[in-house]
């Protein structure tokens, strides 16, 4: 939710600050910014609406300057507008403030600036920040960086620069993230990593309340009690190409064509590595558990939502899977006994996060799964291993889920092996069929034309359904989420089952029902249910691994994937929904990389 820039060193700071928005373009879209400054002013420019507008009015009205802090929002608090987009000045325009983050008591020091004499004239949580900041600014401006933080709660990562003192910009978070990066006579501070990866890949991770001050010679950190805090940098390994298009029409096709090569090299980390010597830590403690928890949000939680059938069958051990933002206040039976798993592609969910400090506050042993590199999850929890995904730019999941689930496979496996659940020759058969899975899903994009052409002659439906028996119903889940964000057409998952319960009274002439059948030991139960639609005059998809029973009629369509165990399916028929979902979108002429009111990073509660 909104991404931050900035960037200061010898050339003009508005290329580097639109190219890194464009990358952080994810996090928000309903308006842009940016304040630049010159030696001695800020030049203030801000467009509603996508990065595009406030390229179009940059090139009318060049800024120039050699420092500069840039935002993309995705709005909270007031609509979007150009007044309430970002950079936030403070009233003599000393101060300019990028926020990402939500300020709670917002109202309260709107009213403390108002006693004052200093009225808001957005209607944003955010300008309090640079109000306040400005108000406390006596010519030391960490000094009024500290003062101010110390009164906010909620959530921020503050991008911040003061025209009397223009060779620097100050960077603090709280549980938001923030990557300082660069040095070779220019530095950046951004939400993300994709935003300055060109420049550079060495990056320090912001803790919370830890103050950044990036200047043309390097950076230093400080924490809220003005102490020198020592920092070491990161190097990153992705490539700048996996941050690009790289001839795709979306970023989403491409992330989707992505998929065996992130899946192999997740495979890899977990079998040797730093992923392998955590789990094997990990694993010593299995027969201490009693009981699972995953919990997370969304297309991650689905994840989980998939290998509750694995680890309940291969493991027996009870599993629960509860969405992140309805953890904490469930009241979570969870204890020493428990293992809370969190699952998430950017590790900064806001939901996640505080579903993760609740299961530690309990006292649980908590191991995450999460794709970027030194995220609050990676850090806080007590276990953590990264999905080899990459950066995923997209904001519907397509890669990242993959790599969840083979992780989460692999370490069903380790899990149950510990516990003696299974044993070598059984522990091999599963290790063979996942790393066989690379290439099935190579071969079903290779051969996606049955999807494209279902997509094509159903993508004008008003409403479409996904059902599914047992491991099929839980990936039903996530195909139809990936439509309704994409394509934005009303859709529901279904257990085959519970259809004539109630929901099967939706179901009319050529009603679009997508059926998966991967579970072939269910082939007639899914089947019955899928006659049923079929009564009512639906029209059915329906998604089969290789000498599945399923045939074309006139009212189904069968698209296969290639044989595997039931257990693994979802991996194989997941590249359909995706694919499904995808060209659906296209037809539809939706904007597939930037669903509306969507954001990849969702920092707020
Ligand atoms: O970064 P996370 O994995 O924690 O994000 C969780 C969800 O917000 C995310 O999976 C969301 O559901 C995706 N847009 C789905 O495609």
């Amino acid at each position: 939710m909104c991404g931050i820039i900035g960037y200061i060193g010898s050339d003009n700071a508005t290329p580097y600050i639109i190219e890194g928005l464009k990358r952080l373009e994810y996090r928000g879209y309903d308006s842009a910014g940016v304040a630049v400054c010159d030696g001695e002013n800020f030049t203030v420019v801000k467009q509603k609406g996508r990065i595009a507008n406030l390229e179009e009015e940059l090139k009318n009205h060049p800024v120039n300057g050699t420092v500069g802090i840039g935002h993309t929002r995705w709005a909270t608090h007031g609509e979007p507008s150009d007044l309430n987009s970002h950079p936030h000045l403070g009233k003599q325009s000393k101060i300019a403030v990028v926020h990402n983050g939500i300020i709670e008591n917002y109202k309260e020091l709107r009213a403390k600036l108002s006693r004052r004499g200093i009225e808001c004239v957005t209607e944003t949580d955010s300008e309090v920040v640079a109000q306040l900041m400005e108000y406390y600014y006596k010519g030391d401006l960490i000094e009024a960086v500290i003062k101010t933080v110390n009164q906010l709660e909620g959530s921020y990562a503050l991008g911040i620069m003061c025209k009397d003192e223009p060779d620097k910009i100050i960077a603090v978070k709280k549980e938001n993230p923030l990557i300082i990066g660069g040095f070779d006579g220019s530095g950046f501070i951004a939400s993300d990593v994709p935003a300055v990866l060109k420049h550079t890949r060495t990056i320090y991770h912001l803790n919370d309340k830890e103050i950044a001050t990036v200047t043309r010679h390097g950076v230093s950190f400080q924490n809220i009690n003005r102490e020198v805090v020592s920092k070491w940098p990161e190097t990153i390994e992705w490539s700048f190409d996996s941050a690009e298009k790289g001839g795709y029409e979306h970023f989403m096709l491409k992330e989707i064509h992505e998929q065996p090569k992130v899946v192999k090299e997740t495979i890899g980390s977990l079998m040797n590595g730093m992923n392998k010597d955590v789990l094997d830590k990990l694993c010593e403690k299995t027969a201490s558990f009693n009981k699972i928890i995953i919990t997370a949000c969304g297309t991650a939680c689905y994840s989980g939502s998939v290998v509750k059938y694995i680890f309940e069958k291969i493991c027996r051990m009870p599993v629960e899977v509860v969405l992140a933002s309805e953890f904490r206040y469930s009241d979570p039976i969870v204890d020493e006994k428990t293992l809370v798993i969190l699952i998430s592609q950017s590790g900064e969910t806001a939901d996640t996060i505080a579903a993760m400090r609740e299961a530690k506050a309990r006292g649980a042993v908590t191991f995450s799964i999460v794709n970027a590199v030194g995220s609050t999850i990676a850090k806080e929890t007590h276990y953590n291993i990264y999905t080899a995904a990459g950066p995923e730019i997209a904001v519907a999941s397509t890669k990242a889920f993959s790599t969840q689930l083979i992780s989460l496979y692999i370490f069903c496996i380790r899990f149950a092996k510990s516990l003696g659940k299974i044993n070598d020759s059984e522990e091999q058969d599963y290790y063979s069929e996942i790393s066989a899975i690379p290439d099935k899903i190579t071969s079903i994009i290779e051969n996606s034309d049955v999807i494209k052409q279902y997509a094509a002659k159903c993508f004008n439906s008003k409403s479409i359904f996904f059902i599914g028996r047992n491991i099929d119903y839980a990936i039903s889940m996530e195909g139809s989420l990936k439509l309704k964000e994409l394509a934005y057409i009303h859709s529901e998952a279904y257990a085959g089952g519970e259809l004539k319960h109630g929901t099967i009274a939706l179901i009319e002439e050529n009603t679009t029902v997508v059926a998966i059948g991967c579970c072939k030991r269910l082939f007639s139960k899914t089947w019955s249910n899928v006659e049923q639609v079929i009564t009512r005059g639906a029209k059915v998809l329906y998604i089969q691994c290789e000498g599945g029973e399923a045939t074309e009629s006139e009212h189904v369509s069968v698209a296969n994937v290639p044989d595997i165990n039931e257990l693994f399916s979802p991996s194989l028929s997941v590249i359909q929904l995706q694919l499904f979902a995808y060209y659906i979108a296209a037809n539809k002429g939706c904007d597939i990389d930037k669903p509306r009111n969507l954001a990849k990073s969702v920092t707020v509660e």
